[in-house]
């Protein structure tokens, strides 16, 4: 359930939204730095899952097995099978990792680096926070603190925007499974809604298993998907990227 809300006069006048536990409002400046280890830690997080899957994918699993076989029979040694087997799990580790690591300096050193300019500055964007509550109390109450959340909104493409695309959404570890990705999702929805846009869009992975469930429960569709290609190494990850999209009812009259 979500209750909107104003803000009392010791904060700047804007709408929030309040969820249980954690209220979401517009970024301030002062978010910055909490805004970017937010993401930064939600994206390199995703390096293990993305292995895990990876060394089960049946091509990737066959490569070990024969490429150790192959290392056994010309050495006959256990100890440079091992290390063969060893190396390549390393191998596939930085395959996958690679592709977030990547993603985060592009984007820390792009739109991350100047928040207010990239979503604040013009029409059809915005960029929310979330903080939690404790008690009836808000932490980082007056900025500065702890965030919980955080997502973005943009009009594309700029000189013609035909949707609304959701970015950087990203929940500090301590605070998921608490329905606040539901609750920041709901909220660049409604501002698509509000700005008269039909349509939301978004891209993930195929290794963000619970992003692409929200989204597939908040009634998204997958429209496509398509490798992520940065080289042959990025290869083995097996990652795809997927595109999703919900087509908005506008609110009546
Ligand atoms: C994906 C992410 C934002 C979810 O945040 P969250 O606050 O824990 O999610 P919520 O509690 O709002 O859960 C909403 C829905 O998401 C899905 N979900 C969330 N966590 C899940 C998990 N670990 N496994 C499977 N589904 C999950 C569920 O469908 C859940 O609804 P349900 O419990 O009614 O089925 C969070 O895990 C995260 O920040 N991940 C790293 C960054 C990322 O992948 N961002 C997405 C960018 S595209």
């Amino acid at each position: 359930m979500m209750e909107h809300i104003t803000g009392d006069e010791d904060r700047v006048r804007e709408e929030m939204v309040r969820i249980p536990g954690f209220v979401i409002r517009r970024y301030r400046p002062e978010d910055r730095d909490e805004a970017r280890r937010i993401l930064a830690g939600g994206l390199t997080g995703l390096a293990w899952p993305a292995f895990r899957s990876a060394i089960m994918v049946p091509s990737n699993f066959g490569l070990l097995l024969a490429a150790c076989g192959a290392v056994h029979a010309l050495t006959a040694s256990p100890v440079c099978t091992a290390t063969a087997f060893l190396a390549l799990l390393a191998l596939v580790y930085l395959a996958c990792r690679g592709p977030f690591t990547g993603y985060v300096r592009e984007t820390l050193k792009g739109d991350m680096a100047d928040i207010a300019r990239h979503y604040l500055s013009a029409p059809g964007c915005c960029f929310w926070v979330a903080e939690e509550e404790e008690g009836g109390a808000v932490t980082g109450g007056r900025g500065g603190g702890r965030l919980a959340g955080i997502v973005a909104a943009k009009a594309e493409p700029a000189d013609r925007p035909t949707a609304c695309h959701l970015y950087r959404l990203s929940v500090d570890p301590r605070c998921r499974g608490r329905g606040l990705a539901r609750g920041l999702t709901q909220v660049v929805l409604d501002f698509a809604r509000d700005g008269g846009f039909r349509l939301c869009a978004l891209a993930t992975t195929s290794v963000q298993q619970p992003a692409l469930r929200l989204y597939q429960r908040m009634g998204f569709q997958l429209v496509g998907t398509e490798p992520v290609s940065l080289g042959f190494l990025s290869r083995l990850s097996q990652i795809d990227i997927c595109y999703l999209e919900k087509r908005i009812e506008l609110a009546p009259g």
